[in-house]
């Protein structure tokens, strides 16, 4: 459980926090309420200032990493507040899980939700059959059911994270705090890594806010944007020096769009892989379910990791209510001191053998996958809602086939394929001429396409592919695909 410095006594005062500026709601990480002031406003604690924390960490021994994930609902100090929310051994974010490649996993979730849920290993290049990666388990309130993951050797290196994963309810329980991270990794990592799992949510009366139909239809952004659990926590170093950061966006429906201005940052990998060689950029958007690791090269003083408004459409063009993402928001700030750098630092481990290029390789299948439509409302995939009864898709093992995903409504959809990876063609974001760029959600913008390509190989088996904005999957914006 986190502790907040700024809630025990002799912690932040009021006019300190006060001194923080005019945006008293923006620079805690809440956004302002444009037009819905239905709902109380969650009352703010002063905790902008608390020293960054970071989840437990999970490692493997003798290869196996066997742990008990318990899911639910406590009492927590989060957000700068304590309040009953979704928890994973009593935390938000759950604990970390280290893995290499070559482990194996033996993860055994107990559902104290009042709901069915199972668990999802978002990333992981594994099988989604039997006790492996299986979304289609169902773990009934009060049950416990027990993945077996073998990471196969040759598995890349990168960001990966879980969540939970029942049909109509997803959205709910990773609105409330039920995910974490999941790293695989050689170890040792080199320069340090830091997890920072970003997160938002809406806490009300001491509890998870519920969301209107409209709010799920675009995707609910909760007013308090966290890091690791946590407001605008510090992360202070002594000195300037290099760290990577690995950053998961676990909110529904938020896409992050971040700056950090005061250092510098270089891509070092996108969801479960690492470049050849870091990327320098002095931006970063990462869609629902993405993750970025991303390179940090501080400068004595201080600057603020920022999520700049995104503008990923409405339903009905914005005139049917919702939110719109319109203020910045302030997520983390970092401390830098004039002390003199470590003074053997280590070169940075951070790239990887360079990876399979499907951009060369014989197709076998092209497809068209149709997500959404002009028409208002219409959260479907080629046309249809989801049905776990029906098999969609179904490549043949061993093979390549290229997609394109269209999509024609006025939201940008982040759509996500389980188990294979997809390395992006085409796409209206895409830097031509560079590395190849492997995804496991991409960012299909409103009115466009992207085309992917996907190596159908090492397992087959029946799994899913959905809208990473959690309440469309929820409201059927998933298919399934089966590999045989
Ligand atoms: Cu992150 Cu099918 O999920
Ligand atoms: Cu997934
Ligand atoms: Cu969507």
């Amino acid at each position: 459980m986190y502790q907040d410095k700024a809630t025990t006594p002799g912690g932040m005062t009021r006019r300190g926090l006060l001194g923080v500026g005019a945006g008293f709601g923006a620079a805690l990480g809440f956004e302002t309420l444009a037009g819905c002031s239905s709902r109380p406003e969650p009352a703010p604690v002063p905790t902008s200032g608390a020293d960054l924390a970071e989840p437990a960490v999970l490692t493997a021994r003798n290869g196996t990493l066997e742990a008990e994930l318990r899911f639910a609902m406590s009492r927590t100090s989060i957000a700068g507040t304590t309040a009953t929310v979704g928890t994973v051994n009593g935390t938000t974010p759950g604990p970390t899980l280290r893995v290499a490649p070559g482990d194996r996993l033996r993860l055994t979730v107990v559902n104290d939700l009042t709901d069915p849920t199972n668990l999802h290993t978002h990333g992981l290049h594994v099988s989604p059959s039997g006790v492996s990666d299986n979304p289609f388990v169902m773990i009934e309130p009060g049950g416990r059911h027990t993945t077996e993951i073998t990471i196969p050797d040759n598995h890349p290196l990168g960001l990966s994270w879980y969540h939970p994963h029942h049909h109509g309810m997803v959205a709910d329980q990773v609105f409330s705090g039920i995910f974490g991270a999941l790293v695989v990794e050689r170890e040792p990592a080199t320069p340090p890594h830091r997890v920072l799992v970003v997160s938002d949510i809406t806490i009300t009366d001491g509890t998870v806010a519920a969301v209107s139909h409209m709010e799920r239809m675009n995707g609910r952004e909760g007013q308090a944007v966290l890091v690791n659990g946590q407001l605008r926590p510090r992360l202070s170093q002594a000195a300037p020096q290099d760290e990577v950061w690995q950053l998961v966006n676990a909110c529904v429906a938020r896409y992050l769009d971040l700056r950090l201005d005061g250092a510098s940052l270089a891509v070092v990998g996108r969801d479960s892989h690492r470049y050849a060689a870091p990327l320098p950029t002095d931006r970063i958007v990462i869609p629902p379910g993405g993750r970025v690791e991303v390179l940090v090269t501080s400068a004595a003083g201080r600057s603020t990791l920022r999520a700049q408004p995104y503008d990923r459409g409405r339903m009905g063009g914005g005139m049917m209510g919702g939110r719109a993402t319109t203020t910045p928001v302030d997520l983390l700030d970092l401390v830098v001191g004039t002390g003199s750098a470590p003074a053997s630092a280590a070169p940075p481990i951070v790239g990887a053998a360079a990876p399979r290029d499907l951009r060369s390789a014989p197709v076998a299948t092209r497809r068209t996958v149709r997500v959404g439509s002009p028409s208002m409302m219409d959260l479907s995939i080629d046309g249809r809602t989801f049905d776990p009864a029906r098999t969609d898709l179904a490549p043949r093992l061993g093979t390549v086939e290229e997609w394109t995903w269209v999509n024609a409504s006025r939201m940008s959809h982040p759509m996500h394929l389980h188990t294979w990876p997809m390395q992006v063609i085409e796409a209206p974001w895409l830097t031509a001429g560079g590395p190849p760029e492997w995804r496991d959600v991409v960012n299909v913008p409103a009115g466009g396409q992207v085309t992917v390509r996907i190596a159908f190989e090492d397992f087959d088996g029946r799994t899913l592919y959905h809208c990473h904005i959690l309440d469309h999957e929820d409201l059927g914006m998933m298919a399934t695909i089966e590999v045989t």
